[in-house]
């Protein structure tokens, strides 16, 4: 299986290590327009795999497609993260172009590719990919809900005293401040999380979640890139090795959940097709309320894009 990462930025380059020691495809291309950061990066990675023992060959290139030809999945990670006092809808007029112009370039050689957006804003840039590809939705996706929901077990997991390996849980909406936990699907070794832990605190959590990704940023003045990184390759994996995996996923929505025409995060089943099913949960009415929301805004930030042509 042969995976290219667009990107050999933070985001970038940790997905294409973790693809690499866990060797999840057999060869991995990194692509970046910064001249030699690609082939730098993917150099490094290639030089720990007698450290670390892979064998998943990993190469960079700078703005050379030919080189990602016949790949099975394409990531793209490529574009502005945010800085302090940013939204990530701010982002949206650079990294539009930038992610217009790559699924450009990753369609033209591998049109058969999945394609795994995580460039911000997340739901509005898979729409941008979605529309530039022309491909079916099953095959253009974002990377948004399992970064989130790991955020939220995370958090669970240093409150409850528990691994947070025993943590079920799922999060739903777009990728930002509007984004729907929801604790009535959230276990704990099977057991729901509200038996567990009172309101109040799980409030606190489910807070501190919504804004995850801002924390991050005023700690280090960029995004953040371990976890973002690892949960797109972890999508590269359930897809790679067909396993079909239940994750929340950006994906374009036809109906499901009364919602048309808008990319927003919802339960999917990932396999070697790409999404192979939505999963429809029976929202109650707050539930659905929340998502109406998160629905509307992502559907602003959509027509800024369409503003902008
Ligand atoms: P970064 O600045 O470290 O890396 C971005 C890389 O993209 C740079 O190396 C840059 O040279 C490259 N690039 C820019 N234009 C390009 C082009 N036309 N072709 C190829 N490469 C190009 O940024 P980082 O931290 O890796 O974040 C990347 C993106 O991912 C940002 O938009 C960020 O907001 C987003 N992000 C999304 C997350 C999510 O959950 N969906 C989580 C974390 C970050
Ligand atoms: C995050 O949530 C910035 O979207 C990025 O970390």
């Amino acid at each position: 299986m042969k995976v290219t990462v667009v990107g050999a930025g933070n985001v970038g380059a940790t997905c294409a290590d973790v693809l690499a020691y866990r060797e999840i495809a057999n060869e991995v291309i990194l692509v970046d327009i910064k001249e030699g950061m690609a082939e730098g990066k993917a150099l490094d990675i290639w030089q720990k795999a007698p450290i670390n023992l892979y064998d998943t060959h990993t190469s960079g290139v700078t703005n050379d497609y030919s080189k990602t030809a016949g790949s099975d999945v394409v990531v793209i990670t490529s574009g502005l993260p945010r800085k302090p006092g940013m939204t990530r809808d701010d982002l949206i007029e650079t990294n539009a172009g930038i992610v217009k112009s790559v699924t450009e370039q990753v369609i033209k050689y591998s049109p058969e590719a999945v394609i795994i957006v995580v460039s911000n804003p997340l739901d509005v840039m898979t729409y941008q990919a979605h529309i530039t590809s022309k491909m079916p939705r099953s095959k253009v996706m974002g990377m948004a809900g399992i970064l989130d929901t790991a955020r939220y077990k995370a958090f669970l997991s240093e409150a409850l005293n528990v691994s947070p390996k025993d943590i079920q849980a799922v999060l739903m909406g777009g990728h930002g401040d509007t984004m729907v936990p929801l604790p009535r699907y959230t276990t704990v070794g099977g057991i729901p999380v509200t038996e567990l832990i009172e309101k109040e605190k799980l409030d606190v959590i489910i807070e501190r979640t919504k804004f995850g990704g801002g924390e991050l940023v005023k700690l280090m003045g960029t995004s953040a890139w371990y976890a973002p990184g690892s949960a797109a390759a972890q999508m590269v994996e359930a897809i790679v090795r067909d396993q079909k995996r239940v994750f929340p996923v950006c994906v374009k929505l036809e109906g499901e959940y009364g919602i048309d025409d808008c990319y927003l995060g919802v339960p999917v089943i990932l396999g070697k097709e790409g999404i192979e099913k939505v999963i429809e949960l029976d929202l109650n009415e707050d539930e659905k309320a929340l998502l109406e929301s998160s629905r509307q805004h992502v559907k602003e930030v959509m027509a800024v894009l369409e503003r902008l042509g």
